[in-house]
């Protein structure tokens, strides 16, 4: 047990059982205080009296500095020293938004990742923030979900090292942060956003849990708790998670904080029958801060006085929270807003240039026939719902403005030194079946070079709670493109997106597809730049892009069945049964993990092991030589996987070990270096111990998931 900090023990000598319980009680508010300035959360706080309101611990999504400071006078003037923690969600950006983090993670850039999230510190901390509940760590292995935008995608390692980048950028830009949604919440059937997941303790161990367990390691403040069922209990009801493994094994010594309401949900998920057993519950998993509802705040005291709670292990939670409310600094100085400070730096010329350069590195090309990149002398016909559309920025954004924005039309004006034209065309509705605009759009079209056609999903259609059945382009926008190509031009496809949309209609349709994700402020001039060749794309998809919404789940990192089918094809067309597939679907994505285009090409020969066996204590070091064999300078995503081939539990038939961006000049040739020890190859055993089991691995080194150089080596005793 670590030695306590005196001044904070005082702080509990001098508290009432009623104040503990408060002190572990955020309050959703944008202004607070027990007066006419109250405006309460869409949550009811039943029970909570304004005096009990405005002696909270911390409150959530006050998102200005005014405000910040005006509550924290009022407190003052009521007497209450201790010092409100305000925590907000600063998911990509704060004023100056940048990509989503399912986008930032196609850069696999987590330098880039790190300064991104050190921006949207610098400016949140300057607006009264001081924690963001951010990241989000979540395994994303099914489209459908909505929330697979804040996600780092379908791999557990990548998704580590994202979510490590984050709380490294938010420290440096002095926000406290918080970890999510522990765990598992990325499993929801059928991809519907709170729902139940079921996840054997193996596929929690290697798959889910991995990220979260990372992320310790960069000592992140919280740790948030999760909304699901898990194997028949909801999060909160899993102190084996919770206190073995997050507390005790893993060492986090933070804060555990709920989500939204969910201890009380634990009534509503059938668990627990009263608000009294649901803070019991709670506390019993070791939940410092409740969320968003008043279980602890009306319960807590009495459970105490009753002796069903010992008021040591109250105190413990207390601890924490003041604990990192000291870690921030807040016992040391009287925060006060610099507002001068804060509108200098606030959406400044060189926060702009980082989104931009984010969105330039997050933007996958899927398919280019060579139309791109642009001509800056081609007519284009700048078409499609987004076209000129401002809410491209990301879902989770909401201190963001749709003003600030840049629009692909803005973007491609700024780059030509000239105006253009759009036409919309159709509606970015989901179910919109207005074709009226078509004939404008086509006539408008008529005389270009080239048509460029902004579609994909509204930024509103995906993100939480907003799950979707068909993640297909939806049918209006798939009717236009039809009606487009009827023209014979070239077509670019610029889609926006918050997941992976099933783009197989479309595909033919389409010369060139830029998949652009939710991209922040600087969204539009990115898109113009990537378009016309003055940033050179080098991102690769980190989920898999499905070809329809019934492949979902899909991921690389999946396991060989026992009935593979060798052919992938649906059953109508190879006549393959009796193994693993559909009979009207193909097996493998449109796009795999780690794909995508540049304007220039990459070559990879020379795999090399300085040896084909490995001891234990050794290790075996890879090269591979990577050649720009295009005539244009470009950065290639060089990645490396392993395959245990066997063990003695079922290994994926692939695992992304390893990545490195390499900016490589045309013509040049560079040597990739990889390095392999017992500890790439641990995995969780039939024995439960995370370790390497000796045997042949396969290692596999390319551009792509799918595309690689293939080489094999062993691990002896
Ligand atoms: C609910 C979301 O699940 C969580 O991610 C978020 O941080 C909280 N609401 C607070 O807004």
């Amino acid at each position: 047990m670590k030695e306590k900090d005196k001044k904070l023990t005082d702080i509990i000598d001098g508290m009432s059982l009623e104040d503990k319980a408060l002190m572990l009680t955020q309050y959703p508010i944008d202004s607070i205080c027990g007066n006419k300035e109250i405006v309460t959360g869409c949550w009811d706080m039943d029970g909570m009296t304004n005096d009990m309101i405005m002696r909270v611990g911390t409150v959530l999504n006050v998102a200005n500095g005014e405000t910040a400071d005006r509550i924290r006078a009022i407190r003052k003037e009521n007497g209450i020293d201790d010092p409100l923690m305000f925590m907000l969600d600063v998911i990509h950006g704060y004023r100056t938004i940048f990509p989503i983090p399912l986008a930032m993670a196609c850069s696999f850039d987590t330098e880039l990742v790190e300064e991104c999230a050190r921006i949207a510190a610098v400016e949140a901390a300057a607006d009264g923030v001081d924690a963001t509940f951010s990241p989000m760590v979540d395994l994303a292995r099914d489209a459908r979900w909505g929330r697979v935008m804040e996600t780092a995608g379908e791999d557990p390692y990548l998704g580590g090292e994202m979510g490590k980048a984050y709380i490294r950028g938010y420290h440096n830009g002095g926000l406290a942060c918080c970890v999510k949604h522990f765990a598992a919440y990325g499993a929801a059937e059928g991809g519907r956003d709170y729902d139940t997941t079921d996840v054997s303790e193996r596929n929690l161990n290697e798959y889910y849990l991995r990220a979260y367990c990372e992320c310790v390691k960069e000592k992140p403040e919280m740790f948030m708790s999760s909304f699901n069922l898990l194997n028949g209990k909801p999060l909160l009801a899993h102190p084996e998670l919770t206190v073995d493994k997050l507390r005790d094994e893993w060492g986090f010594d933070g804060v555990l904080i709920s989500d939204y309401n969910a201890v009380r949900e634990l009534n509503v998920h059938g668990y627990a029958a009263t608000p009294r057993d649901c803070a019991l519950t709670a506390f019993n998993a070791e939940l410092d801060i409740e969320m968003c509802s008043p279980c602890y705040a009306n319960n807590l005291p009495d459970l105490v006085r009753e002796g069903v709670v010992d008021e040591k292990s109250l105190d413990e939670k207390v601890y924490r929270v003041l604990k990192m409310k000291d870690r921030c600094g807040l016992y040391d100085i009287d925060k006060s807003t610099d507002t001068q400070k804060r509108d200098k730096i606030t959406l400044c010329e060189e926060f702009r240039a980082a989104a931009k350069k984010a969105e330039e590195r997050s933007c996958v090309l899927l398919k280019n026939d060579g139309v791109l990149p642009l001509k800056k002398s081609a007519n284009i016909a700048l078409v499609g719902p987004f076209a000129d559309e401002k809410y491209i920025f990301g879902h989770w954004a909401s201190t963001g403005r749709a003003d600030d924005v840049v629009t692909v039309k803005q973007g491609i004006e700024r780059t030509l030194g000239r105006t253009v034209e759009s036409e919309k065309g159709c509606s970015y509705d989901l179910l919109s079946d207005d074709e009226s605009g078509f004939d404008a759009a086509v006539r408008f079209a008529q005389n270009s070079d080239v048509i460029v056609a902004c579609v994909g999903e509204h930024m509103y259609n995906s993100g939480e709670s907003h799950s979707r059945a068909d993640i297909a382009l939806p049918k209006v926008q798939t009717a236009l493109l039809r009606r487009l190509k009827t023209l014979g031009k070239p077509v670019v496809l610029v889609v926006f997106g918050g997941r992976p949309l099933a783009l197989t209609d479309v595909l033919p349709l389409a010369d060139a597809v830029l998949y652009a994700w939710q991209g922040g402020t600087e969204c539009g001039s990115a898109i113009a730049s990537l378009l016309y060749g003055d940033a050179v794309p080098s991102a690769k998809t980190v989920m898999s892009f499905p070809r329809s919404s019934g492949q979902c789940p899909i991921y690389y990192n999946h396991f060989q069945t026992g009935r593979p089918r060798a052919s992938g094809k649906p059953a109508v067309l190879s006549g393959d049964i009796c193994t693993v597939g559909y009979d009207d679907e193909y097996n493998d994505p449109l796009f795999p993990f780690g794909y995508g285009l540049s304007y220039t090409t990459f070559d990879y020969s020379d795999l090399k092991l300085d040896k084909a066996k490995m001891r234990r204590d050794g290790k075996i070091a890879a090269t591979v030589t990577v050649n720009n064999t295009g005539d244009r300078d470009g950065t290639e995503i060089v990645q490396w996987y392993i395959r245990d081939k066997f063990a003695s539990v079922v290994r994926p038939v692939k695992e992304l070990k390893g990545y490195e961006r390499v900016e490589l000049k045309a013509g040049e040739s560079k040597t990739v270096r990889f390095e392999i020890t017992k500890d790439t190859l641990a995995f969780f055993t039939d024995g439960g111990a995370f370790d390497a089991e000796s045997g042949d691995f396969d290692l596999f080194v390319g551009g792509n998931s799918r595309d690689c150089l293939q080489t094999g080596f062993s691990l002896v005793d």
